[in-house]
């Protein structure tokens, strides 16, 4: 799964719904990892957006990791239809689940890879009792619900706890969980955020607000520009 050490995962979010298509391969040809698929239902957030259907159609035009993000409630009903649709990766919030070890087995039953996804003020200790379970922690740096919100800096001590409890985890077990961030990341903060412990960084409108209506290829040099501030870590 891993095409380097840092992945960047474009929210499609922000692209235009018009083309979906076409924006996932203009931005997986800009250099993308990863498409991020952010699956809301006006009960668990307040937006509504896509579903398995959409999944489903996008899972043919592209190779690409897709990595379902979950903001619904509940969550086990609809994690078979995204894995059928193609899901390689879905990831929940834990306060949507009343199971949360069920969920996540229940994830990697269906074949993807499961994780939990952390709002900003939802405590860590979901993760203690099925790190085994896990493939990928989630941590939001903005509230769930839209797109082109401002990262919330407090994330930053967050994410250093997360990354010193997987790191420990794989000490001891050589198991890797990936950690990846979503909300508000920009070419002048995925340094910081790296230098924090996240190794997977999803950004919407960062990505496509640069080629929205003008030139797709411009999606190069956005990704372009994260990729060298990674470079600097
Ligand atoms: C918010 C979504 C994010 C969002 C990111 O609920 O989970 O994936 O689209 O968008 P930006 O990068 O614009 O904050
Ligand atoms: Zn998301």
């Amino acid at each position: 799964m891993p095409r380097s050490s840092f992945r960047i995962a474009p929210s499609i979010l922000s692209a235009n719904f018009a083309k979906l298509g076409e924006e996932v391969n203009n931005v997986v040809a800009a250099g993308a990892d990863w498409i991020h698929f952010d699956v809301m239902d006006n009960h668990y957030v307040p937006n509504l957006t896509i579903g398995p259907l959409v999944c489903e159609a996008l899972r043919p035009v592209t190779q690409a990791t897709i990595d379902v993000h979950l903001m619904v409630k509940p969550v086990d009903r609809i994690v078979p239809d995204f894995a059928k649709a193609g899901a390689d990766i879905i990831t929940f919030h834990p306060e949507a689940s009343d199971h949360v070890d069920r969920t996540l087995g229940l994830i990697r039953e269906q074949g993807c890879k499961a994780g939990l996804v952390f709002n900003p003020a939802t405590s860590l200790e979901y993760m203690d009792y099925v790190m085994d379970k896990l493939d990928i922690v989630l941590l939001m740096s903005v509230n769930p619900g839209f797109g082109g919100q401002k990262f919330i800096p407090g994330v930053l001590e967050k994410l250093k706890l997360a990354r010193a409890r997987i790191d420990q985890y794989t000490a001891r077990t050589g198991r890797e969980i990936l950690l990846e961030i979503d909300g508000g990341v920009k070419v002048d903060n995925i340094a910081e955020i790296a230098r924090a412990g996240a190794d997977t960084f999803v950004a919407g409108s960062a990505i496509f607000s640069a080629g929205k209506d003008s030139d797709p290829h411009r999606y190069d040099t956005v990704i372009a520009a994260l990729r060298d501030e990674l470079k600097k870590i």
